[in-house]
């Protein structure tokens, strides 16, 4: 049978899309927030950024506006602004829908029955304080990232060919005279070197024209 590619219609480059979503360390579970980092990192995800807040409780209420009025409502705003959390923005592909598959189950007994690997049935209490967050759906990724990181850009990433032309226009043909420089002079510690070189041969530093430089007062 012949193998099926996802193409992208441009030739032999499969489409990845890379797709980022918030998960939330929730207070239970902050203090074991080193082991479920590493288990973040070796499910491929790459976490974009990290901070460590203490929500008040109206701002908790925004944040699960959708559950206004559910009987749980009170108990989860209680919980969730008792102590602080850690939100991470995480991206790889298919981000939203396997950070909820990691995270397994909302209730964490019903978790440990059925997903026990999951990280609720790991890290998780009860069927409240469950250990972790993650967005539902590309909406709701956009919002509640926004939501803990309001500075952030959540444009969506560029991949397939508008990366290829990004790339080819905006670092490329600078990454090229940067490697072959590199290949000519061999230092000892490559990444550093280059790091170094892209400093000082970035093509978009601000250059300060000599007619503009200002006199000193004699
Ligand atoms: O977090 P998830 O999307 O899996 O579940 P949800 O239905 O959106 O509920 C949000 C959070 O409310 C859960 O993660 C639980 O912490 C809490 N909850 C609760 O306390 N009691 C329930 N019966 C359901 C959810
Ligand atoms: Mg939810």
């Amino acid at each position: 049978m012949p193998e099926v590619t996802m193409e992208n219609g441009d030739g032999d480059v499969p489409e990845i899309v890379v797709e980022r979503t918030l998960a939330l360390i929730k207070p239970d579970a902050v203090h074991r927030a080193e082991e479920i980092e590493e288990i973040v990192l070796e499910s491929g995800f790459t976490i974009l950024q990290k901070r460590r807040i203490h929500l008040t409780p109206e701002q908790t209420s925004d944040f699960y506006a959708e559950h206004y009025g559910k009987m749980f409502f009170p108990s989860l705003v209680a919980y969730m602004s008792s102590g602080p959390i850690i939100a991470m923005v995480l991206a790889r592909e298919n981000a939203i829908g396997y950070w909820r598959e990691l995270a397994g189950p909302t209730n964490s007994f019903k978790a440990r029955e059925t997903h026990p690997d999951s990280l609720r049935a790991l890290y998780g209490t009860d069927d409240q304080r469950n250990a972790v967050h993650g967005s539902d759906g590309v909406t709701s990724a956009e919002r509640e990232i926004r939501f803990m990181f309001p500075d952030s850009i959540v444009e969506p990433i560029p991949a397939g060919m508008v990366a290829r032309d990004y790339l080819a226009r905006a670092v490329n043909p600078t990454l090229l005279k940067g490697l072959t420089e590199l290949c000519k002079q061999k230092p000892e510690d490559p990444c550093m070197w280059l790091a170094d070189w892209l400093l000082s041969n970035n093509p978009n530093k601000p250059q300060v024209a000599d007619r503009y430089a200002v006199q000193e007062p004699m």
